[in-house]
């Protein structure tokens, strides 16, 4: 049996005290130990980007993250990006400009296009573009993701 070590994952404001094995993925702990599923797993080996969250600041992938090593640090998921019943502008231009079909890819697409745009407000279009070709969609659907995220970074800078 492997020892398991205490942790403390702060998801979205909220303290989860867990204990996981040191080889937990963040993507495992936040889904299984923390209860929050809106962070997909698609390829479990940091190809898709399904699994992307922010940690203190900065997009992750956290199929390829330890859970240990997200101890004490500051984690953002899809379900911490509306303010109660007001949607995040991100994820609102994706439900105006249909930048989703099946919904497996968006909790990533929303985490790394707005982790992002925080940081790099003013990024060229060539670059967020560049950015986003990082993460896949299976449903093909990048013109309205592309879209979608050019909506909200204008609307976020303002
Ligand atoms: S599940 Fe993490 S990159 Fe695909
Ligand atoms: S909307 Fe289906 S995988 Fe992207």
């Amino acid at each position: 049996m492997t020892d398991k070590t205490a942790i403390t994952l702060n998801i979205n404001g909220k303290d989860y005290a867990i204990e996981v094995e040191p080889r937990r993925t963040l993507a495992d702990a936040i889904r299984e130990d923390c209860g929050q599923t809106g962070t997909h797993i698609g390829c479990e080996h940091g190809v898709c980007g399904a699994c992307t969250v922010i940690v203190d600041g900065a997009p992750v992938r956290s199929c390829l993250m330890f859970a240990a090593q997200a101890d004490g640090k500051t984690i953002r998921t899809v379900e911490g990006l509306a303010d109660g019943d007001r949607l995040h502008p991100m994820q609102q231009a994706f439900m105006d400009n249909h930048g989703l079909q099946c919904g497996f890819c968006t909790p990533g697409f929303l985490m790394l296009a707005v982790g992002v745009l925080e940081r790099e407000p003013n990024i060229s279009d060539e670059d967020l573009i560049d950015v986003l070709s990082s993460n896949l969609c299976r449903c093909t659907g990048y013109q309205n993701i592309i879209k979608s995220v050019r909506a909200a970074a204008q609307e976020m800078r303002k």
